[in-house]
């Protein structure tokens, strides 16, 4: 049985959502449990599968888990970790999710020893590692590469240091930040991922008891402590569903009210993209009113590390400028593979010219419904808002990918008005 999800055209997005949790500030917070044999209790907590994933990973270190709904959008999580007897994160759930990289700093923190298996690329990129290995020897680890896993041991435990990224790497930021919060003596990490996810994760260590000073800014000190205790922390809202949503409201000319979210604080440079494309922002109690002007104009979008226009929002803009009076280009500096959406949009009817990692978008009057299918978890959502304003009706396969970073996509359109209806293709 294969989920697809079938969209007529010709639909407005009008009415209010509940924005959930951050995906990627709840994986790196769940992986931080691991650093403690005191309980961490997480609350708004996304029901994903990426989550889900997550929690297999740390259920087959030994970790124990409590899941509590608390609503359609949020769970709380109460983690114990004392029980944890096996280091190895095996290739059969490392593959289904690059962010189980995650459990690597607070493992070997923890315990001085672990090995994990090596990710593998996904549909984006090859994505690496190279920068959270070479974190982890900075602060005292040895390293072995070998049968497809990387073998880590520090013996004496992690020494404080100090270190550069060459590059802007979040999930690297966060995992030295973790294993950092226990080395022996000061760790100083330059270049640092600024993202929110990375805030949201350091104030969530010092709750714990961690000394962390810096996070936000590319220059991140942690005075390493011997233990962390107990502690309770709410993730951070979903920048990224919160944009998407916002993005749906301005491609199809309507409105949107997104609940629960402070976006001029998580996306700077994205509302002031959106404004030059026409969308109107203004704040309302408890979150943030998206109106479109009625124009969708064209603008250059280059995307960058935070504070900079976010990678995973390129996708979904990229559909909404398939339809703007006039020519757009979107270059992705982040990801080497970030434009398979395009060929997808192309069997819509988008004019669009592909070089290296950048496009250029020709505005056309309308979209047209075809088969389509996802080829990773933002283009997915791409997909649908293209969907929602093209003539006649489109099925987008592959909709697992969406599952994995979007909660209860059907139920929050049908709060805006918009019908998406989810179907099971048996066979395939
Ligand atoms: C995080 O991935 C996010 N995932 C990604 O969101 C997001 O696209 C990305 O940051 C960039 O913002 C989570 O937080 C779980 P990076 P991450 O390390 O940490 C290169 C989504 O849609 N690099 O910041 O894996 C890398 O190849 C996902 O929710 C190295 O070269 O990304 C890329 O070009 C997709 N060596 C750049 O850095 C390394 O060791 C940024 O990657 C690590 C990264």
């Amino acid at each position: 049985m294969v989920e697809k999800i079938k969209i007529r055209g010709g639909q407005k997005v009008s009415g209010k959502v509940q924005i959930s949790g951050a995906k990627n500030a709840a994986l790196p917070l769940l992986a931080a449990s691991i650093l403690s044999e005191n309980e961490l209790h997480l609350k708004n907590i996304p029901p994903l599968v990426d989550i889900t994933t997550m929690l297999t990973l740390l259920e087959n270190l030994g970790c124990s888990s409590l899941v509590t709904k608390n609503s359609m959008y949020a769970n709380s999580v109460k983690l114990k970790t004392d029980g944890i007897g096996n280091l190895v994160a095996p290739y059969e759930i490392v593959k289904k999710m690059r962010a189980s990289i995650l459990v690597f700093g607070p493992l070997l923190a923890r315990f001085g020893r672990c090995s994990i298996s090596l990710p593998g690329g996904c549909a984006i990129g090859v994505r690496p590692i190279d920068l959270h290995i070479r974190g982890m020897e900075a602060l005292g680890a040895r390293i072995e590469l070998k049968d497809g896993y990387v073998h880590a041991v520090a013996p004496n435990g992690l020494k404080g240091a100090e270190f550069e990224f060459p590059i802007s790497t979040v999930t690297g930021t966060e995992n030295i930040l973790m294993a950092a919060t226990l080395a022996d003596g000061v760790t100083v990490l330059k270049n640092a991922a600024m993202e929110p996810e990375v805030v949201d994760l350091a104030n969530c260590l010092n709750k714990m008891g961690a000394n962390i000073s810096g996070h936000g800014s590319k220059v991140i000190t942690i005075k390493g402590v011997q233990h962390l205790k107990a502690a309770v922390h709410e993730v951070i809202p979903d920048r990224v569903e919160a944009g998407t949503y916002a993005i749906a409201a301005g491609i199809t000319k309507g409105n949107v009210d997104l609940i629960g979210v402070n976006l001029r604080k998580l996306l700077p440079n994205f509302i002031e993209k959106m404004e030059q494309i026409g969308l109107i922002f203004s704040d309302i109690e408890n979150g943030l009113r998206v109106q479109s002007s009625g124009e969708i104009l064209p603008v250059d979008i280059e995307t960058e590390p935070f504070p900079g226009y976010p990678t995973d929002l390129q996708a979904q803009c990229m559909s909404m400028l398939c339809i703007a009076n006039g020519i757009s280009t979107v270059k992705e500096n982040i990801w080497e593979n970030r434009l398979m959406h395009v060929a997808e949009l192309l069997r819509m009817g988008a004019d669009i010219a592909v070089c290296g990692t950048q496009a250029k978008v020709c505005g056309v009057k309308q979209l047209k419904g075809a088969p389509v299918m996802a080829t990773d978890l933002r283009a997915s959502f791409s997909l649908i808002l293209a969907a929602l304003v093209a003539r006649g009706e489109t099925v987008i396969d592959r909709i697992y990918h969406l599952n994995r970073g979007y909660c209860c996509v059907k139920e929050k359109f049908a709060q805006c008005g918009v019908v998406v209806d989810k179907i099971m293709w048996v066979g395939e």
